[in-house]
């Protein structure tokens, strides 16, 4: 497998790339490089899954690609222009919502919409669009709620919330509903995909759940490592082209798991704590 170095399947970047990246490479400190000659893009609208397996360099990634740490070596470049601190159009959501405990839903969603670096717009447009994005995420009538009072579920709909608000040309996301129960997880799953179709925001989804890849993504990288001493890269790619609602289609899905899956096992050093699903295990 060709890890490691830029990768022949990844398609040509149209002119409109919401993100592209060309031969990454990052590590820690004086540590070795955790990933190298990683190039990838997301396209205006499209939900493209980074899967792999703990500690392969996911978030580190993620954090790279947001503006959040320097690459060793590459380029960033987000809306065509190259990226050097967050942009005001990205927003990020994590498996923790973080919110901050003295303010309310409002409030949270509301946070940081006027800072300075991001884009001017009147008190009024503001609220309006906090109260859209609440509304949007199902948390009408519950504005005035604190943080303590939310179920996890309900705090990554105000993590969302606040995310869109934003008005995000796109959303990097880190395992978001990786903490949360199995039943509240497929709601936040569609609710995502409802979101990011009807606010057209690209996404970048870092998961390492085959069936939360398969049901939302419409493309899926899968990150690892050829050997254990070798920084990670993309090693597949594929575009998911199965109608949604995807759990409509039980066969195709199920062959997409379970090439993924083969595409794992095939890795040399394969991580163990993927979650695989129930079908092919
Ligand atoms: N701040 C840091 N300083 C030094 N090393 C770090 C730091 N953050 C992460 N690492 C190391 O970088 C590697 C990649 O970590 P990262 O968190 O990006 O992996 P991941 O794929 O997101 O894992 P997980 O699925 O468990 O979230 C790991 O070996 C980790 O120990
Ligand atoms: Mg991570």
């Amino acid at each position: 497998m060709n890890v490691g170095t830029p990768s022949a399947f990844l398609s040509p970047a149209p002119a409109g790339s919401a993100l592209q990246a060309q031969g990454l490479r990052f590590g820690y400190g004086k540590q070795g490089a955790i990933f190298d000659a990683v190039s990838l893009q997301v396209r205006p609208r499209e939900i493209v899954a980074l899967l792999g397996g703990s500690g392969c360099g996911k978030s580190t990634l993620l954090r790279v690609l947001a503006g959040l740490e320097q690459p060793a070596a590459g380029e960033v470049r987000f809306l065509g222009e190259p990226l050097r601190s967050p942009h005001p159009r990205a927003a990020l959501v994590f498996q923790q919502a973080s919110l901050l405990p003295w303010l309310d839903v409002r409030g949270n969603v509301r946070f940081g919409l006027d800072f300075a670096h991001q884009p001017k717009a009147g008190r009024k447009a503001l609220d309006a669009r906090v109260a859209q994005a609440i509304e949007a995420v199902g948390l009408a009538g519950r504005e005035h709620a604190f943080p303590a009072q939310l179920s996890g579920g309900m705090a990554q709909r105000v993590a969302l919330a606040r995310a869109l608000a934003r008005e995000p040309a796109l959303l990097f996301a880190d395992e978001p509903f990786s903490a949360l129960d199995a039943i509240t997880r497929a709601e936040m799953q569609n609710l995502l995909v409802e979101l990011v179709h009807r606010w057209h925001a690209a996404t970048l989804l870092v998961t390492h759940d085959i069936d939360e890849a398969v049901l939302v993504a419409d493309r899926i990288l899968l990150m690892g490592r050829g050997a254990q001493d070798q920084p990670a890269g993309i090693v597949r790619e594929w575009t998911v082209d199965i109608p949604r609602p995807r759990d409509a289609h039980p066969a195709a899905t199920t062959a997409l798991r379970l090439d993924i899956l083969a595409a794992l096992r095939s890795l040399r050093h394969a991580p163990d704590d993927i979650a695989l699903p129930a079908s092919a295990s």
